[in-house]
Parts: structure tokens; sequence; C-alpha cells
């Protein structure tokens, strides 16, 4: 199967403030898309979904037809390493590496 990003009917709230209202999203292999929207509008947060990095309230995530429910931290930390580059948006970076070190000392193993 083609390499696929599919989100169906995602919800997800930060306590009462719902965010994230049945997003339906399908992005397949060497396609590119933008996600645009006012500051606010919730992009930060559907990307953390995309990468396990937030769970849903209901509805899925699935990367090549893998739903991230049924994975592990580890799981998903393995995916995030391997499919995903994230540019992140506030700090979140080792000031004594740079971006390619950090991605090597990422990928050593153990
Ligand atoms: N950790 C959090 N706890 C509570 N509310 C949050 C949290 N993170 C984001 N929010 C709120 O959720 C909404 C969506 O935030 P999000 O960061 O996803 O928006 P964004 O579209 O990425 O904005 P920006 O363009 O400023 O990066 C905003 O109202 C924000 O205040
Ligand atoms: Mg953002």
């Amino acid at each position: 199967m083609s390499r696929v990003i599919l989100l169906r009917d995602v919800q997800f709230a930060y306590g009462p403030h719902p965010v994230l209202r049945g997003v339906d999203l399908q992005v397949e292999a060497g396609e590119t898309v933008a996600l645009l929207g006012p500051s606010g509008a919730g992009k930060s947060t559907l990307l953390g979904c995309m990468a396990g990095l937030r769970v849903p309230d209901s509805g899925t995530v699935s990367l090549d037809g893998h739903d991230l429910r049924g994975m592990s931290r580890d799981q998903l930390a393995d995916l995030r390493l391997r499919t995903f580059g994230f540019v992140l948006q506030e700090g979140g970076l080792l000031d004594e590496l740079d971006l390619l070190e950090k991605r090597r000392a990422a990928a050593a193993p153990g």
C-alpha cells in the first residue's frame, strides 16, 4: 500500500475547550499539504495528533493502515523517529547540538 496518513472524524479538546471537531484528512505519499489557519485554530494540535504526541478524544489516526491508538509509547516514538520530520514551533531543541547532530544521536543504537 502506498504511504498515507489518514484521519477520520478526529476530535480533541484541552479540558472543556474543544479544538478539533470532526477532522477528516488524507495525505498520500509525495503529496505536499499546507495546513492554514489563524493562530489558535488548532494546527499544532492536529500535527500532534498525527504524530501520536496527542491522543484524540475520538476518531482515528492511521499511518499506512496502522491505527496509532493500538501502539505503545515506544512504538510511537519509533514511528516518529523513522517516519516524521518535525521543525518544532516551540523550543524542544538541545542547545549544544545542531539539527543533524541531534538526528544522529537519536538514530544511534543503544
Ligand atoms: N497545552 C494546552 N493546554 C490548553 N490549551 C491549549 C494547549 N495548547 C494549545 N491550547 C489551545 O488550543 C487552541 C489551539 O492551539 P494550537 O497551538 O493547536 O493552535 P495553532 O493553530 O497551532 O496556533 P499558532 O498558529 O499560534 O501556532 C488554542 O486556543 C490554544 O490556546
Ligand atoms: Mg502552532
